[in-house]
Order: structure tokens, then C-alpha cells, then sequence
């Protein structure tokens, strides 16, 4: 390795440095130094070009090639405002995949992290410490739920819910040798990439290529009752896991009739209902869990993406009765609810759960999907504008790529989804109607990008 190489490893650059280079791109105030790993004597926008030229062809060397990513290099946030090392700004519509609830560098949520990151951080489970005592508390305050596991991802969350759900029944039937272990996961669902939490994930191509994974799990339509209904009743299934708005899959909302049959035919199996709401809770949809839209209950839920407004953190809130059949050393995790995250989580669930928040993200989404049904809906490549609150999906008759791509280079960040015809629109909650509208023109400004595509 070059010495350069090591000095650009080990010395990276300082956030105010970084601020002071990117929000500057033409004028250097710092000048820049070794770790750039550039000719400092290069003319401006050269050296910013092979900046980013540069970190992208390390990224390709140095890192395992599991993601496809967008060409743009970003280094700092504000608000709903990203910027990339050439000084270029992007209006947020991704938040992170639905991380950033309250956008970039939100001053509650940095004072949180600053003064626990002063006092304490990370101690283990061994140890008893006060923001995850309190963060679980609020959880159950605010939830359905009686007791909270603490971990450190969306799959994470999941993997426990899936042992969690075989434990309960082993203890619930302690005479039955083969008590129910089974799994009902629907189409389009995505709950994570670890064995477990893939065995329930609906896309064939991100499980062929790992099988065998977990055994035992029955795929059924999303929303088609009678099929959920008959397989829960056949006495094999542990847990039905459903998202009751599908985010991956492509912005597919549950109806309260679906729930309330998997509900019912659930408590006459003794099955758990399990809600995978690492997406769409904690206030994405206007309520601050995605089923009080449907005045429909669990007995398990998992949580992630935006509970720590940034930092890992995954979430299982379960019922008394879940959790009396979980033992010491039935599960666990070393870096799981630290103090450092924890304290995030309380910030964050702080701000998100009061209702003038909620009731403003319900008025903004409903206001956003206005616009663009007003914008697009006559638009050839527009099949259905759907979702509610701040998670909508436009599904199109072609691949959304290049409209994301042309959207990108405009300076707008959005997602897709589904089988890549759905535009994903994940903001950060905290983002303005004048925002939105800026986000629509650019969106609809985009769109003939589209014509010079295939049908689907
Ligand atoms: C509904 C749902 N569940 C689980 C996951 C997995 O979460 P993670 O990527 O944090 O493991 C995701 C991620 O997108 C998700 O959307």
C-alpha cells in the first residue's frame, strides 16, 4: 500500500473541513491536504471532478460489490438538503430509505448523540443503562405492546420476532411434540437479508442464490383473505409476518379487512400476528404506527429504519404474553439498545410521536399526492399514484430508472421500488410544502426522460 494510500485511510477529512470544501467548491478557504490524496496545485473543478472520480473508483476497489449505487459522492445534510463533494445540492425525497424521519443534522436529535457520545456510549448488555430503560418505555407508552428487544437492524428485528414466535408456541404447548413452526409471509414483502429474515422475503432472486434458507415458509397473495385464513387454520403456522404498507415491494397499503381476518383467524389458531413496520412506522404514514390506520393489533412488531434517526437501531415490541415465553440467553446482541442510540431514539420518538407532528405529515403527504395527481395523472407513463402519508409510490408502465437518474442529475433524490416501476417517495417527515412543490416540478419536469424508454 502507498504511502498516499495510507495517509488518505487514516487521516479523513474533519466535517468542518469537509463543510468548508464542499460548500466552496470554487474557492478552497482550508487548503486542502494530503489525505485528499489529489495534486493540491490542480485547478479547482479539475480537483473536485477527481475527487469524486476518485472515491468512486475506491469504492469499487476496496469495497465488496454488493451495491449498485448512484454516481454522486455526499458529504454533507441539512435539513432535507444534501450536498456532494463538488458543492452540489440535492433535495432529499430518500431520507436514507426512510431513516432520516427528521432530515439531516436536526439540532435535537445532534445535541442527543453529542451529550450521550460525551458520557457514555456503548457498555453492552451486561450492564443496566438509563436511555434504553427509557426509550423502551416510551415504546410501550405509545404502543400496543408490553415489553421492547432492542437490536441493531430491520432484519435483526425480524430474525428475533421469527424465534420469538417459535419459542411462544414450544412454550405455549409444552404436551404437543410438534407444536406450530411454520411461517405465512405474503407477495412483495421484503423483511431483510439475513437466512431468516430472506426466508420471508418475497423476491425469489435475493433468496436463489442462499438456499437452502429457513424452511417452512408459505408465500400467499398480499391481501387475498380466504388463502391466509385456510393455511392459518391448518395448525402449522408459528406467525404470519405482513407489513401493512409494503415499502420495497412497492407501496401496497393492507385493507382493514385483510388485517381483521388474519387477526381473527389468528387468535383462533393461537398463531401470532406479526407487523413488519421497519418502513412504514413511526409516523411515515401520519399515525405514529402504521396499523392505527386500521384500528388493527399485533402481538409482535418490528421497528427500525428511522427509530435513531440515523444510527442502527432495530426494535421487536411484543405483547405480556409473547414475552413471558423468552428466557434469559434466548437471544441477545452486544452493541444492541447502547446509550448512544437509545438517547437518538428518545429524541427522535420525542419529536415524532406528538400529534401536531403526525397531523402535519398527514396534511403534507395528502397535499403531495394532490399535486402530483394533479401534475401527473394524465400523464401515458402514470398507472397509480398510492400510498398515504409520506410513503407514495407512482407505479409506471415502464422502468422508473431513468426517470430517478434524470431526477438525480436535477438535483432531486428519489427511490424506486416494486419490480422497478414504482418511483419511491420516502422524505424526511420534517420536509416543507414548498419543498414538496419543488420536488414535484422537478419530478414532472423529468418525466419525458420516460418516452425515450421501453414498455414494460
Ligand atoms: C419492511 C422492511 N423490513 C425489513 C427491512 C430490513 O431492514 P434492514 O435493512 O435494516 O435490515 C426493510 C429494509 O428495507 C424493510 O423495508
Amino acid at each position: 500500500m502507498s504511502w498516499s494510500m495510507l495517509l488518505s485511510l487514516s487521516n479523513p477529512l474533519s466535517p468542518a473541513l469537509h463543510r468548508s470544501l464542499t460548500l466552496k467548491p470554487t474557492n478552497y478557504s482550508v487548503a486542502p491536504t494530503a489525505c485528499l490524496n489529489v495534486d493540491v496545485r490542480a485547478p479547482d473543478s479539475l480537483l473536485h471532478e477527481t475527487r469524486s472520480a476518485e472515491i468512486i473508483a475506491d469504492e469499487k476497489k476496496f469495497i465488496v460489490g454488493t451495491y449498485a449505487r448512484a454516481p454522486v459522492v455526499l458529504s454533507s445534510g441539512k435539513g432535507c438538503k444534501l450536498y456532494d463533494v463538488e458543492g452540489r445540492e440535492y433535495l432529499d425525497l430518500t431520507s436514507g430509505i426512510a431513516v432520516n424521519a427528521l432530515g439531516h443534522g436536526d439540532p435535537d436529535w445532534v445535541r442527543a448523540v453529542t451529550l450521550q457520545a460525551d458520557v457514555l456510549t456503548h457498555v453492552s448488555n451486561i450492564y443496566y443503562t438509563v436511555p434504553q430503560v427509557e426509550l423502551a418505555k416510551r415504546l410501550v407508552a405509545g404502543s400496543f405492546a408490553d415489553r421492547v428487544f432492542f437490536c441493531n437492524s430491520g432484519a435483526e428485528a425480524n430474525e428475533a420476532a421469527i424465534k420469538f414466535s417459535r419459542k411462544f408456541q414450544r412454550s405455549s404447548r409444552p404436551d404437543e411434540k410438534d407444536p406450530p413452526m411454520e411461517f405465512i409471509s405474503f407477495t412483495n414483502s421484503f423483511h431483510g437479508r439475513t437466512m431468516g429474515a430472506l426466508a420471508l422475503t418475497s423476491k425469489e432472486h435475493y433468496r436463489s442464490p442462499f438456499e437452502p434458507v429457513m424452511p417452512g415458509v408459505t408465500f400467499l397473495e398480499y391481501g387475498n383473505t380466504q388463502s391466509a385464513v385456510q393455511l392459518i387454520q391448518s395448525g402449522k403456522i408459528a406467525a404470519v409476518f405482513v407489513e401493512p404498507i409494503q415499502g420495497e415491494g412497492g407501496i401496497y397499503s393492507a385493507t382493514k379487512e385483510f388485517l381483521q381476518s388474519l387477526r381473527t383467524a389468528c387468535d383462533n389458531a393461537g398463531c401470532l400476528l406479526v407487523y413488519d413496520e421497519v418502513q412504514c412506522g413511526l409516523g411515515r404514514t401520519g399515525y405514529l404506527w402504521a396499523h392505527e390506520a386500521y384500528g388493527v393489533y399485533p402481538d409482535i412488531m418490528t421497528l427500525a429504519k428511522p427509530l435513531a434517526g440515523g444510527l442502527p437501531i432495530g426494535a421487536v415490541l411484543v405483547t405480556e404474553k409473547v414475552a413471558a415465553a423468552i428466557n434469559f440467553g434466548d437471544h441477545g446482541s452486544t452493541f444492541a439498545g447502547n446509550p448512544l442510540v437509545c438517547n437518538a431514539g428518545i429524541a427522535v420518538l420525542d419529536k415524532i410521536s406528538n400529534p401536531t407532528f403526525l397531523a402535519s405529515v398527514s396534511e403534507k403527504g395528502q397535499y403531495f399526492k394532490d399535486l402530483l395527481a394533479k401534475k401527473l395523472g394524465q400523464n401515458s407513463h402514470v398507472r397509480e399514484i398510492r400510498g398515504f402519508g409520506l410513503i407514495i409510490g407512482i407505479e409506471l408502465d415502464v422502468s422508473a430508472s431513468p426517470l430517478v437518474d434524470a431526477c438525480r442529475e436535477s438535483g432531486l433524490l428519489v427511490l424506486t421500488a416494486g419490480k422497478g416501476n414504482v418511483v419511491r417517495i420516502v422524505p424526511p417527515l420534517v420536509i416543507s410544502k414548498e419543498e414538496l412543490a419543488q420536488a414535484a416540478e422537478i419530478l414532472v419536469s423529468c418525466f419525458p426522460v420516460l418516452d425515450q424508454g421501453t414498455k414494460n
